[in-house]
């Protein structure tokens, strides 16, 4: 109901279009946060009780095609999923906002190169996506950053990746969240890789809404969380301003800690990490004190992206077999396609 609102308060055009063109395609990025939104003060509005940072993967994330079509089918690549799965139902939630007035159903053909549902931010590109092809399709004109509050509603993390490199979340303070979106940082750091170290694709044991929901509500170290994210956001801004990759690496480690601490800390507990995950963190911890500059962020599964330099990406290929490598800013263009 909110969301409708809100919706039809501040964007008119959205609640009251059809679709105007045969088709349309857009491409997002998914996001990885340096400095993590974990909590949110609305749960129907996605609005969060801290602002973030993120870093977007550009070769990584979802391209998506949609066509009008007699009735809704969406296809993740190459597959119709049935209208049972977690996804489409969330998906769907998300086109019915735009269709209350107007009924019209759609093709959704959904590119993905990342696993779904592991901690690799598979919703935030796939709303980001989606809210950008909507625009396009519906002819909303809407910017990016009006485009970064409607993906917001279909999930938080999607607010940081309708921008290429660093990207900021302001927490915002308005009820209606109209203060609550992204904004690109102008900082490029063509030097700066990220590794996928994947554990695992399976699906998460607890959706990261349920886990934010019960950490907020139970965890006893959450009142330390906002104070630790305004230190970190500051660090972060004078990590990206100096180059100073320690500062960088450090900071998205211990943030990354610090969030999983806190939801241990809840009852009942919430681990996201497999033996593995614990493995991997020994083992970068043992070769930073070899003098390696490498480290690590963990989101809401097992699997760990790796941080460090290109000049040290032949070193960390050495020690991580298989690890996949991902430039994280190439240029700050917006006309990306999704690499296959
Ligand atoms: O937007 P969601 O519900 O996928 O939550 C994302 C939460 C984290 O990935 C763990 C942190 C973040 O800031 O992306």
């Amino acid at each position: 109901v909110k969301k409708a609102e809100v919706l039809k308060k501040n964007f008119p055009q959205t609640t009251l279009s059809e679709p105007c063109h045969a088709q349309a395609e857009a491409f997002a990025p998914t996001n990885i946060a340096l400095c993590k939104y974990w909590g949110k003060r609305d749960h129907e509005l996605n609005l969060p009780l801290t602002s973030s940072l993120s870093i977007s993967l550009p070769e990584k994330g979802a391209a998506v095609k949609l066509i009008p079509a007699i009735k809704d089918q969406i296809i993740l690549n190459g597959h119709t999923l049935t209208s049972d799965t977690i996804f489409v139902r969330r998906l769907v939630a998300f086109l019915d906002l735009f269709r209350q007035q107007q009924k019209w159903s759609l093709t959704v053909d959904i590119t993905m190169n990342i696993p779904m549902a592991a901690g690799l931010a598979s919703s935030a590109c796939g709303f980001a996506s989606l809210a950008k092809a909507l625009n396009n399709l519906l002819d909303w004109q809407l910017t990016e950053h009006e485009l970064s509050i409607i993906a917001r509603l279909g999930s938080g993390s999607a607010t940081r990746s309708l921008w290429p490199g660093f990207v900021e979340w302001h927490v915002g303070v308005r009820t209606d969240g109209m203060d609550s979106y992204g904004e690109p940082l102008d900082h490029a750091w063509p030097e700066l890789c990220l590794g996928l170290a994947i554990m695992s694709d399976a699906i998460k044991p607890i959706s990261s809404r349920d886990a934010m929901r019960l950490t907020v509500e139970t965890s006893t170290l959450y009142g330390a969380w906002p104070t630790q994210v305004n230190q970190d956001l500051r660090s972060l801004k004078e990590a990206l301003h100096h180059h100073d990759f320690s500062l960088l690496g450090r900071t998205a480690e211990s943030n990354a800690l610090a969030m999983h601490a806190t939801m241990l800390s809840s009852w009942p507990p919430i681990c996201y990490a497999l033996p593995d995950t614990l493995t991997t963190m020994q083992k970068i911890w043992a070769l930073r004190q070899q003098g390696l500059e490498l480290y690590f962020t963990q989101d809401a599964g097992p699997n760990l992206k790796l941080l460090f330099l290109n000049q040290d990406a032949n070193k960390v290929r050495e020690h991580f077999s298989g690890l996949e490598i991902v430039k994280s800013t190439i240029g700050l263009s917006s006309s990306l396609t999704l690499a296959k």
